[in-house]
């Protein structure tokens, strides 16, 4: 696989990465095994940036990579971990926690639930309101300095939080959506992120199934799928994105290829400084995701996807209004 440079920290990596969140029922059940096939296919096959959160099923992502990482050679992979979200045991979200004690305390448990011995990348999942981003970044900075962390990453922030992390310790990354119906990253964040030298880790880029091609009206969410509650996974919205999706299908058919493998190729072609984190947590969605890979685009197919999807085309928001509330990168 292809590798891309990840920020001005030293970091290199597969030009995709692969998120687990899938594997721990924010899309609904998932099985085990397959979890496990598919992660252990993706490291043979090149992808080496691996990205979980403690919170992802209450610490059942972290076990599961944990798992998954006794038959991987950990040197060669790179463990990304989101914290700081806050979670009861029937799932319910609570809130965030970014200040020094937990950053360290959700650490030392992240640690454990892994077995390894450090995190390549450890980053907020968002900025917690009542801690100034400076302590948050400060205290993974001591982390670093301890061993237990190589480098810090950001999660969803805008682009003065950027700058204040930035001067307290360099960032490697900004964890952000970013696809075709998702832009706003071209705003003031992405420019930013240039000037800087910090990297991009783009999740959501086939907006969490909706325009991989494989989603329809028919194909009913089960159990806590996140996208029972997507503003653009319903009623009328849902239609309006769907028929965006046909329009992708036919460039996608013309150049021969699937509309999950243009929408991601999309993703790639934005920058040399963006890896894709692809959601996939089936050996076949992973086997496809991959083949964005061989898609070159041109500047005729671009302007051709551009015209199928054009920017800000997409009906709804990409997380129910509370949550929107809650982003610093929406500010
Ligand atoms: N920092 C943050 O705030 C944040 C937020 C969300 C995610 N993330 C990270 O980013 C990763 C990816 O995000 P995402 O899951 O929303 O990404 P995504 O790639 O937009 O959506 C993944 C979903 O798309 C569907 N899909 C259909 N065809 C696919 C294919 N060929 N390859 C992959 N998926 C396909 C799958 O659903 P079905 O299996 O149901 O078809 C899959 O669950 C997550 O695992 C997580 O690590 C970070």
């Amino acid at each position: 696989m292809n590798t891309r440079k990840l920020g001005s920290t030293g970091i290199t990596t597969g030009a995709l990465g692969l998120g687990l969140m899938g594997m721990s029922g924010m899309y609904g059940p998932s099985d085990e095994a397959e979890s496990l096939a598919t992660i252990q296919a993706a490291v043979d096959r090149g992808v080496t940036l691996l990205d979980t959160g403690d919170f992802y099923g209450m610490g059942h992502n972290e076990l599961l990579l944990g798992r998954a990482l006794k038959t991987l050679d950990r040197d060669r992979v790179l463990i990304s971990v989101k914290f700081g979200a806050q979670r009861g045991p029937d799932g319910s979200w609570l809130g965030y926690d970014a200040r020094p004690a937990a950053v360290k305390t959700a650490l030392a448990y992240t640690l454990n639930r892994l077995g390894v011995d450090h995190i390549d990348i450890y980053r907020p999942a968002r900025l917690d309101p009542a801690v100034p981003i400076e302590e948050t970044v400060g205290a993974i900075a001591e982390m670093v300095q301890a061993g237990y962390v190589r480098h810090i990453g950001l999660s969803e922030v805008g682009a003065e939080t950027i700058r204040r992390a930035h001067a307290v310790h360099p960032i490697t990354d900004l964890q952000i959506e970013y696809s075709l119906i998702s832009r706003g990253i071209e705003g003031s964040i992405l420019p930013t992120l240039r000037e800087l030298g910090i990297g991009v880790t783009a999740y959501g880029v086939l907006s969490r199934g909706l325009i991989s091609g494989h989603w329809s009206t028919e194909r009913q969410s089960v159990g806590t799928d996140f996208r029972n509650h997507s503003p653009r996974f319903q009623g009328e919205n849902l239609a309006q994105n769907l028929a965006l999706v046909d329009a992708l299908r036919a460039v996608a058919e013309a150049r021969g290829v699937s509309v999950a493998q243009i929408a991601i190729a999309w993703v790639l072609a934005q920058g040399e400084d963006i890896v894709p984190l692809v959601g996939a947590r089936r050996l076949d969605r992973l086997d496809e995701a991959l083949g964005s890979l061989e898609v070159g685009l041109t500047a005729e197919d671009l302007a051709q996807i551009e015209k199928a999807v054009p920017k800000d085309a997409a009906a709804g928001s990409r997380y129910a209004a509370e949550q929107m509330a809650s982003l610093d990168s929406e500010r």
